[in-house]
């Protein structure tokens, strides 16, 4: 994919006004010890972005799941398994992505041994997004796809909706496009037939983000 980098940082829908600054290697040692938001008292690590810091194509999910937590890294886990290959049928190289969480850690309800997701809250996503607007301001990549309601509302405001949105292009400042789509998880928990329809439309929306970057 080529570098060609946007040449002003991609803005999400609120403005964030204390922005951190630095390389990723060093916005991700400084999310390690991050107190913004009480949720880092009960996860095992922040969970940041990975990816190559040139990459051309953002992906954002929601928050990190029991796998992300324990391992450290974003799409680890079942719902990974599932993007992953959606990724590949889109003609994407995985590894040449940047992926990231709108939220970096883990909230779960612990049921015994099970430690059960739960989505955070709009306070907890709102003292998270400096940490997205910065691993944005670092990449600039050309193309974001959201995946699900959580970060589409993040890029595009409250007022998005997923299943009537998805798949359209949005400006995201100068020099970046974005678009939405199916959270992987979401489409895991759908009844069949709808499963195989949001999977479907999930590599379509991932297709044309491979187009958009030939
Ligand atoms: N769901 C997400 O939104 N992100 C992950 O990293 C894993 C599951």
């Amino acid at each position: 994919m080529a570098r060609i980098p946007a040449r002003e940082p991609p803005r999400l829908a609120k403005p964030v006004d204390d922005i951190p600054s630095g390389s990723l290697a060093a916005l991700r040692r400084e999310a390690a010890g991050c107190r913004r938001c009480p949720l880092w008292r009960h996860a095992t690590q922040t969970v940041f972005g990975a990816g190559p810091g040139g990459a051309a194509l953002m992906l954002i999910g929601e928050q990190p799941g029991a796998h992300e937590d324990l391992e450290g890294r974003p799409f680890v886990g079942p719902a990974g398994r599932l993007l992953r290959e959606a990724i590949a049928e889109a003609g994407l190289d995985a590894t040449g992505l940047y992926m990231t969480n709108t939220v970096k850690h883990f909230k779960y309800e612990q049921r015994g041994k099970a430690r059960l997701h739960r989505r955070a809250s709009a306070s907890e996503q709102a003292a998270c997004r400096p940490w997205l607007a910065a691993e944005l301001a670092q990449v600039r990549p050309r193309i974001v796809v959201a995946l699900g309601a959580m970060a589409a509302q993040t890029l595009f405001g409250n007022a998005f909706r997923v299943s009537q949105d998805r798949g359209a292009w949005q400006a995201l400042g100068t020099g970046t496009r974005a678009l939405a789509t199916w959270h992987p998880s979401a489409i895991l928990r759908m009844p069949s037939p709808g499963r195989e329809r949001a999977r479907r439309e999930l590599v379509a929306d991932l297709t044309l983000a491979a187009m958009a970057l030939t």
